[in-house]
């Protein structure tokens, strides 16, 4: 059985899409697989973003948090944080000796950022040295991920390959699983939900503050009684993916006879989601009120999570003949 490893950065409460996306999958191959996972939060690689230790924090906290209350099994994963296990920055250092500077220039993700942010810091740019780290310190297989992060994948199977050719054989080459990105979730505006857009549904948000949520979701303004094609509305899309098939049908009806508005659609899709997710928000809200809980766990991860790295790292070290 193949080792999977993934990790999600901190930087804000994980949405609709991160959950459906990311969050669910990951946690439904860790729980089904008979190999030890690996799922961490991503908190340094935050902090290339992100300089309040407060927010940073929290950050950590919530996305903890979401990915315990959609029942990922502690036990069976080895789930912590990435600042827990120092080690990966040596290995990262190491890496980063065998990787071109050339290479590492032509990332899309730092043009991406460094074009819009403007803190264009060098951990932005070396970034990708840290996550092949990531991947490499706990010999993974399988990497589930966006595609956006394909390139930081081959950029890890690059310098994997380049460290084995050189050293001798150290490192798994480890195979990114890449997510269908014809099936991202669409934010409120119907473009792809994400964080840095404010066009999130944030499913843990209290009754009143999600429903606000749900009804700025954009629509034609086609009056009750007129018929409208469900495969152009935001708010049918979104109930595709979190209502059952026979809603979705007897919804569809509603939608080409005509005599439901969009007021009404979204009701039934906020309704939808409550129920979908009663039990997350319960486990999500339980937490939130037991922090030194998630600590507890996140702290047991990082045991087993160092005493991973170490070994991998004692055989790096002995390559490169520390
Ligand atoms: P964001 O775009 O909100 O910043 P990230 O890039 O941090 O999200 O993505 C974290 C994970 O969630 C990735 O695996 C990504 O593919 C997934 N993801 C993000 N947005 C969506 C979406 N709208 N639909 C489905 N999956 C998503
Ligand atoms: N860069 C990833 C993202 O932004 C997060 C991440 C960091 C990651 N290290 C990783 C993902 C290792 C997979 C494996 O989504």
């Amino acid at each position: 059985m193949a080792k999977i490893l993934t990790g999600i950065q901190s930087t804000g409460t994980p949405h609709l899409g991160n959950i459906l996306g990311a969050i669910i999958p990951a946690v439904e191959m860790a729980n089904s697989s008979n190999e030890e996972s690996y799922l961490f939060i991503a908190n340094m690689h935050s902090l290339t973003q992100i300089k309040d230790q407060n927010i940073l924090k929290e950050n950590t906290f919530l996305t903890a948090a979401t990915w315990l209350a959609f029942g990922l099994d502690s036990k069976k994963s080895c789930f912590f944080r990435q600042s827990d296990v120092p080690e990966v920055t040596e290995l990262a250092w190491y890496l980063s000796c065998f990787f071109p500077y050339q290479r590492l220039k032509l990332a899309h993700s730092f043009k991406d950022k460094s074009d819009n942010l403007k803190d264009v810091n060098s951990g932005l740019f070396s970034y990708p040295m840290l996550m092949s780290a990531d991947i490499l310190m706990y010999d993974a297989d399988i990497v589930p991920v966006g595609k956006d992060q394909l390139q930081h994948l081959e950029m890890t199977r690059d310098v994997a390959s380049r460290f084995n050719n050189l050293m001798g054989d150290t490192f798994v080459v480890p195979e990114a699983k890449v997510q269908d990105d014809t099936k991202y979730i669409i934010g409120t505006d119907g473009e792809k939900m994400s964080k840095s857009k404010s066009n999130i549904i944030d499913i843990f948000l209290d009754d009143k503050k999600l429903r606000k949520q749900i009804m700025k979701i954009q629509t034609q303004s086609l009056s009750v009684e007129e018929s409208k094609n469900p495969d152009q509305c935001n708010v049918f899309k979104l109930y595709k993916v979190i209502a059952s098939e026979d809603q979705v049908k007897k919804l569809h009806l509603q939608y080409t006879a005509g005599g439901i508005g969009y007021g009404e659609a979204k009701e039934l899709l906020f309704h939808e989601i409550l129920n979908r997710f009663s039990i997350n928000r319960q486990n999500f809200l339980e937490l939130t009120n037991d922090r030194d809980r998630v600590e507890e766990l996140l702290l047991e991860g990082a045991i087993k999570a160092r005493k991973q790295a170490q070994n991998v790292l004692k055989r790096v070290r002995s390559r490169v003949g520390y």
